[in-house]
């Protein structure tokens, strides 16, 4: 069209009126409606008909469990009734914790839809009714947590609404098997991920936070930042000054800077428990006791899943497999520990030293 107008500037005020005119109606052919309007009043008006898409969504925030499925509501419809049967145009993104990038989940043209990289075979359109574009959503990995767009682009309307995906489970802190402070936000990342979990995301530390979490070492969470929850202000932690909240340093340097870290783990299949045995055992052993009892032994995301979701509570203290020695307290009791369920830690101790053991073993084993 500028091309067209380009080369008839020379022309007179009439030809370039015509000229225009006369050019402009093919260039727009892919949007039919317009062509209807044009084939209506052989006046070959070009005007905008808004048929006003319109989309929404019945809930803008699900929550699902790890392994489960889960479907994000989402409809459109026109607010003139379309001359013509239309076909939209169904797009479904994800948007991960911030500072990583939007994603395709999947695309949708009527009853074609193709699925994109880790949500490939996972996902499909519910389309159950005219303008039903739910997302339904299987095996449900910890990762998947965020917000989903989802777009419908017909013609040159495009219209889009959010929905939040969140899982159901708890945010914990964990520590480098070294001490305070060793991971940068790659290692972090890795520790969550050898624990059976994932970094945790701002939203599920603040749950966890008003669940009563209280940790004074701050930690990276999956947007790069480093935070810490403090419900109990006191003096190594800021001071009696602030108020309680979830404190932030910022975003961090992600090679650079080392931290603790914030986890986040999910509810689990199988069973973690405490190993029944006459005698205490060093890590080797327990992981072979575990072995010889059909299990492996437990990872950290998997004892507090099960502190969380299963109501597990045992004041024995039992290796973990990364080598740190813990326990899960549903009913906090004498000689158990603080006041506050939780689940306790003695640390890294010796590898030869003596305990027991949580092991983790699948259903139906
Ligand atoms: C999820 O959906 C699939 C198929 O749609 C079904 O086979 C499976 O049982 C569902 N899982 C749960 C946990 O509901
Ligand atoms: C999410 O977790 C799964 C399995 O735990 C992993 O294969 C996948 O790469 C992760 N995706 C992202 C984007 O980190
Ligand atoms: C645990 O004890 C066994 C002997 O019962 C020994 O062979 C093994 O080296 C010990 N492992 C550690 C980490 O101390």
């Amino acid at each position: 069209m500028r091309i067209c107008c380009l080369q008839t500037l020379l022309l007179s005020a009439v030809q370039l009126f015509l000229s225009c005119r006369t050019l402009v109606a093919p260039s727009i052919q892919n949007n039919f409606l317009y062509q209807d309007i044009l084939r209506a009043n052989g006046k070959k008006e070009i005007y905008f008909s808004d048929v006003r898409l319109q989309v929404d969504s019945s809930q803008p925030s699900v929550s699902a469990a790890r392994g489960g499925n889960a479907t994000l509501p989402c409809r459109f419809w026109y607010e003139l009734k379309p001359s013509s049967s239309r076909e939209a145009r169904i797009k479904w993104s994800w948007l991960p914790a911030a500072g990583r990038h939007e994603e395709d989940v999947l695309v949708a043209i009527g009853s074609h839809s193709r699925s994109f990289g880790v949500f490939r075979g996972r996902v499909e359109l519910r389309q159950n009714f005219p303008g039903d574009a739910a997302l339904v959503m299987t095996e449900l990995q910890l990762n998947d947590t965020g917000r989903y767009r989802c777009e419908v682009v017909d013609g040159l309307e495009d219209k889009s609404t959010i929905v939040q995906l969140e899982l159901q489970g708890v945010a914990f802190p964990y520590q480098h098997p070294y001490g305070r402070y060793k991971m940068n936000f790659l290692g972090a990342q890795r520790a969550c991920e050898e624990q059976d979990s994932t970094l945790a995301t701002f939203t599920q530390l603040l749950q966890s936070w008003k669940e009563g979490l209280n940790w004074c070492n701050a930690g990276w969470l999956a947007d790069g930042t480093v935070q810490y929850p403090i419900t109990q202000p006191r003096v190594p932690c800021g001071g009696h000054g602030l108020a309680p909240g979830v404190r932030s340093y910022g975003r961090r340097h992600l090679n650079l800077h080392h931290y603790d870290v914030f986890c986040f783990s999910s509810s689990i299949r199988g069973k973690v428990y405490y190993l029944e045995s006459s005698r205490k055992m060093n890590l080797t052993e327990s992981q072979q006791a575990c072995q010889e009892d059909g299990a492996e032994i437990a990872k950290v995301g998997q004892l507090y899943a099960a502190w969380k979701f299963a109501g597990l509570d045992r004041c024995d203290a039992g290796w973990l497999a990364d080598g740190s020695v813990r326990y899960p307290i549903s009913r906090p009791r004498e000689n158990c520990g603080p006041p506050e369920p939780g689940v306790r830690s003695f640390g890294f101790p010796l590898r030869q030293h003596k305990h027991g053991v949580y092991c983790y073993k699948l259903d139906g084993k």
